[in-house]
């Protein structure tokens, strides 16, 4: 496509609030409390801090800067760094299409609890089996996919300014809203069990924040690190082309290392929201032994019965948090199918309408066999990792654990090594910026990530 015609993002805040939009996302809400609390509290919270600003940092505006200068989308940007390394681009690309379907079925079931709290159902969603009975149904969360992708779609056909930014900008500000509002009451709550202890939200607070006692020992912290690297990779979008797709749009005049900054604040600020909103709820209601949920089974199973024991404020603090979580997942949404459409739309010249189409049915029919992964064409495979695994788990693994890694280590040796950090660091400071953690970054970019990327590879793969 021709520089001149290509979109852009109107402002800094349009593309931070988009890129915020993209970073936070079911993430940072079923999996970062979760490992906060199992992996010894603030232990897991400062590890990850030192990472998000070294690691992250260095990952996330490697990527953007990719975007900027070539004005490329994933697909075709590494084609234009180097012709040799074109390949990364379609890895790249390939990354986010299988990433879409099954994002779109977890979306469509946030869809169906967002709907059943607001009819005033969430007693029923609390049951036991609800979600097995929901998730198993042969038809019903193939259409609350239906309605998410088609919410995405409409956002993306939208364009970058007039969709993607203004959706970012009505829909990020209310998800903070909303997780504060929540998170405050999470440690108002106080309740007494049946054996008669009582628990409160202030003391759950405590298990995510407070260093468990003799947790620091070289073992913890080495699990502790792989663990918080993996969260953090994924957290931040990076090493599926969405930043390179995001960077693309963001004008030249725009200072890049602020932004990506504020971009990591709020990715990590909403991690840090949602473990006091999710951990001290848990903990007065189901002990310690209610923490030992992630993923599916915490935001599916575990909370609905949190929001079930809060009495009458539950349906309405229900509603609210899936709403939320609906908000948060959405905005991710948005940016997958992006990498997409616009890797489409500069690699096979294709117009927007046409590529949002085309990958709306690719993900209409590769989501229905994921959702017919657990009725229909039901198997159970055990993964290298030790995880039994369905269709959406298998593609899950493969684009996070396999592909992911090898996209972003492919990056750290072409920037590092071929081209040379300071291809990027000369991005970052073409309008005269001062880039304070420039030494920092070629070090990382070159020597840490490539091998600390490589451990997690190998970790995946079950191999250490
Ligand atoms: N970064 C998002 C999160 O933390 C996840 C995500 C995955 C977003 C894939 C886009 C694409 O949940």
């Amino acid at each position: 496509m021709n520089k001149k015609e290509r979109n852009s993002f109107t402002g800094s805040i349009g593309f931070v609030l988009a890129a915020a939009g993209s970073a936070v996302g079911l993430g940072n809400i079923w999996r970062f409390p979760y490992l906060a609390a199992r992996d010894g509290g603030g232990l897991f919270l400062i590890i990850y801090l030192i990472l998000a600003l070294t690691f992250g940092f260095t990952l996330l505006i490697t990527e953007v800067s990719i975007g900027r200068k070539s004005k490329q989308s994933p697909l075709t940007a590494y084609g234009v760094l180097s012709k040799k390394w074109k390949p990364l681009g379609i890895l790249a690309c390939i990354v986010p299409m299988m990433i879409m379907p099954y994002y779109c079925v977890i979306g469509g079931w946030v869809v169906k609890y967002f709907l059943a709290f607001l009819t005033g159902a969430g007693v029923q969603a609390a049951e036991d089996g609800y979600f097995t009975r929901f998730n198993t149904d042969t038809s019903t969360p193939i259409g609350m996919m239906i309605v998410f992708l088609f919410l995405t779609m409409v956002v993306v056909l939208g364009g970058v300014d007039k969709g993607i930014e203004k959706f970012s900008k009505i829909i990020m500000p209310l998800l903070v809203v909303l997780i504060l509002f929540i998170s405050i009451y999470s440690l108002t709550i106080s309740h007494t069990d049946d054996a008669g202890v009582t628990r409160s939200g202030l003391e759950g607070l405590k298990i995510l924040f407070i260093p468990e006692e003799g947790s620091a020992t070289f073992q913890n912290v080495f699990s502790t690190t792989m663990d918080a690297m993996g969260q953090l990779f994924y957290s931040l979008s990076v090493a599926m082309g969405i930043m390179i797709a995001y960077g693309s749009y963001m004008k030249d005049d725009i200072n890049l290392s602020k932004s990506v900054g504020q971009i990591e604040v709020f990715d990590t600020g909403i991690a840090f929201l949602a473990g006091v909103m999710i951990i001290p709820a848990v903990y007065v209601f189901m002990g310690r032994e209610g923490m030992q949920a992630s993923g599916p089974g915490l935001m599916f199973v575990s909370l609905p019965k949190v929001f079930l024991q809060m009495g009458k404020m539950g349906n309405v603090i229900g509603c609210l948090f899936f709403a939320m979580v609906l908000f948060a997942a959405t905005t991710s949404a948005v940016s997958i199918l992006e990498a997409i459409v616009s890797s489409f739309m500069d690699g096979f010249h294709m117009e927007r309408k046409h590529a949002t189409l085309l990958e709306g049915v690719i993900a209409l029919i590769l989501g229905i066999v994921v959702c017919l992964g657990y009725n229909k064409f039901y198997f159970e495979i055990t993964l290298p990792n030790g995880a039994v695994a369905q269709v959406l788990d298998i593609m899950d693994y493969v684009s996070n654990n396999l592909l992911m890694p090898v996209v972003a280590i492919g990056t750290c040796i072409l920037v590092g090594w071929i081209l040379k950090p300071e291809y990027i660091t000369a991005e970052i400071t073409r309008n005269g910026e001062k880039f304070g953690r420039r030494g920092l970054y070629v070090i990382m970019i070159k020597y840490v990530a490539p091998v600390m990327l490589l451990a997690l590879l190998l970790k995946a793969t079950g191999i250490v």
